[in-house]
C-alpha cells in the first residue's frame, strides 16, 4: 500500500494496482501549486464530509477519471444526481472493493456543501487492504467513538487530523492514537490556513515523549506500507 499526501486532507492511495484518492483539495491550496490535478489516478475518490476543503476538486478528477465516488448517502446521492459513478455508505457500515473493505465510520464534525446543501454527516474510513489496515479519521474531534475501531480491526496506521480549531490539535491526536491503539501516525489537516499551522518539530517531540511516530510528509510525499 502506498501512500501520497496532496496536501491539507487529500491522500492517494495505491492497493493493488487500484488508485484511491481522498478529499481533494488542490486547486484551492495554494501549498499544493506544485501538484497537478490532471496528473492525478482515481479508480476511487473517497469523500469524508461535504466542506469544500475536502470536495473542491472531485468534480474535475471524476470528470477525467470517471471514478466512483464513495461517501455517506447525501454526498455519493448529489454527485450521484449530477451523473457521476458513485457508491452510498453510512456510518458503521463496510463494503468489500476490489482494493478491499472499505468501512464508513464516525467522526464528529459537520458536513454541508459550500452552497449550503445538507452533506449528511461527516465520517472517516478503515481500509482492510494488501494485508494493511488503516484509519483515515477526516476532520474530527477527539471522541470515544475511535474505541471502537480496534475491536474489529488492527490498524498498522492511523491518519489523524492535528490542526486544531476546525478539528483535533496534537495533544487529542494522541489519546486518539491511544484509543484506535495504533501508534504510528500520518498527520493531516494542518498548516493549509492560518488557523490551523503548528509547528513541525513540537508536534513530532511530543508524539516521540508518549513513545509514537508522527510522520508528516512534503506535499507530494509518499510512504509505502
Ligand atoms: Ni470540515
Ligand atoms: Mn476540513
Amino acid at each position: 500500500m502506498k501512500i501520497t499526501f496532496y496536501g491539507h486532507a487529500c491522500l492517494g492511495i495505491e492497493i493493488k494496482g487500484i488508485a484511491i484518492l481522498v478529499d481533494p483539495f488542490i486547486t484551492g491550496n495554494p501549498k499544493a501549486s506544485h501538484i497537478d490535478i490532471n496528473e492525478i489516478k482515481a479508480d476511487y475518490i473517497l469523500l469524508t464530509h461535504a466542506h469544500q476543503d475536502h470536495t473542491l476538486d472531485v468534480e474535475t478528477i471524476a470528470k477525467r477519471t470517471n471514478a466512483v465516488i464513495v461517501s455517506n448517502f447525501e454526498i455519493a446521492s448529489y454527485y450521484g444526481n449530477k451523473g457521476f459513478k458513485n457508491h452510498t455508505m453510512n456510518h458503521g457500515g463496510s463494503w468489500n472493493f476490489d482494493f478491499g473493505k472499505l468501512k464508513y465510520v464516525i467522526a464528529l464534525h459537520t458536513s454541508s456543501f459550500a452552497d449550503g446543501t445538507y452533506g449528511g454527516q461527516p465520517g472517516g474510513f478503515v481500509i482492510e487492504g494488501e494485508h494493511k489496515n488503516i484509519y483515515i479519521a477526516g476532520d474530527t474531534a477527539l471522541t470515544m467513538d475511535m474505541k471502537l475501531i480496534p475491536m474489529r480491526t488492527k490498524l498498522d496506521l492511523a491518519i489523524l487530523p492535528i490542526g486544531s480549531n476546525f478539528t483535533m490539535d496534537v495533544e487529542d491526536a494522541i489519546i486518539a492514537s491511544d484509543f484506535v491503539e495504533c501508534d504510528k501516525v500520518l498527520g493531516y489537516h494542518f498548516d493549509t490556513f492560518g488557523y490551523i499551522e503548528i509547528n513541525h518539530d513540537d508536534a513530532k517531540r511530543k508524539f516521540f515523549d508518549k513513545g509514537k511516530d508522527l510522520m508528516l510528509l512534503d506535499i507530494g510525499g509518499s510512504i509505502e506500507l
